[in-house]
């Protein structure tokens, strides 16, 4: 095999809610090996300023690009929102893939109203992100966004289903929805986490809205760009390695949340920044 396609592909994120990225892209590149890095010791990215999230995803990338990673994708959608461009930059000719674009890319494609609700963390609605990525795309769009921080608590927690997790749905979608002209038509799921609640949303909002889950189409476009750099692997099963910089025993049992599969505490090597 050519040395750059043997290459693995690299993957970060604030801690494990990433792994929900993973999955999709081990699902759309089953042949692929991955280097994930989850930075557990110092989640969450989403309350922090843009500088120290900045700072935060050039480490992360630093360590993956040393280990001969052939391309990289930003799992995290707050490091995607302020650190996509700057990294690509940094890490040229490698190829650089953030989760962002490619949601709003799937929201302009879904929404037929062009009234789309974003769904994130504090940073990213603040850093209106998402917005200007739907506006470029749709200038007549109207989009609206509200920051869902105890998603990420309970998403963390385990606690993906049931009353309270509907009572908080609720508390945050209520008013995004509310009936009427203006309702979105579709919602961006613009945080890691909010993949594994979308069961919740989806009953809260009813059939009429269409959720946008980032990770899906990340993963196509990921396919896409790694066809057009000849850089993908034809056959063959990949392998996953697991990085995190805080203690692998909370990884595992929060990643096996996320990732939809057992995630055990030896197969994580934690590493310093
Ligand atoms: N990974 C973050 C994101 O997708 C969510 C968790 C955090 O705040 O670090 O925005």
């Amino acid at each position: 095999m050519d040395a750059a396609v043997k290459g693995s592909i690299g993957v970060f994120d604030s801690g494990v809610g990433g792994l929900t990225v993973l999955r999709a892209l081990r699902g759309a590149l089953p042949a692929e090996d991955f280097i994930y890095l989850g930075d557990t010791a110092r989640l969450p990215y989403g309350t922090k300023s843009r500088d120290t999230v900045v700072r935060y995803a050039s480490q992360c990338a630093g360590v993956l690009a040393a280990r001969g990673i052939k391309a990289l994708v930003i799992a995290c959608n707050t490091a995607s929102a302020v650190g996509v461009d700057l990294l690509a930059q940094r890490l040229a000719p490698l190829p650089v893939i953030g989760v962002l674009e490619p949601g709003a890319e799937a929201a302009v494609r879904a929404s037929r109203s062009g009234r789309i609700a974003v769904i994130a963390t504090e940073g990213t609605v603040q850093g209106g992100a998402y917005q200007r990525a739907i506006a470029a795309r749709r200038p007549d769009a109207v989009v609206s966004a509200r920051a869902c921080p105890l998603f990420v608590a309970l998403a963390e927690e385990g606690w993906t289903d049931g009353p309270i997790v509907e009572a908080v749905a609720h508390r945050y979608l209520d008013g995004l929805f509310a009936a009427g002209p203006d309702r979105p038509d579709t919602l961006v799921l613009g945080c890691t986490h909010f993949p594994v609640l979308k069961g919740v949303i989806a009953r809260v909002l009813g059939p009429d809205v269409t959720i946008v889950d980032s990770a899906l189409t990340t993963a196509e476009v990921t396919a896409r760009v790694l066809a057009r750099h000849g850089l993908a692997r034809g056959e063959g099963i990949g392998t996953v390695t697991l990085l995190a910089t805080d203690g692998p025993a909370r990884f595992a049992r929060v990643g096996s949340v996320f990732s939809g599969e057992p995630v055990f505490p030896d197969d994580v090597e934690v590493i310093d920044l």
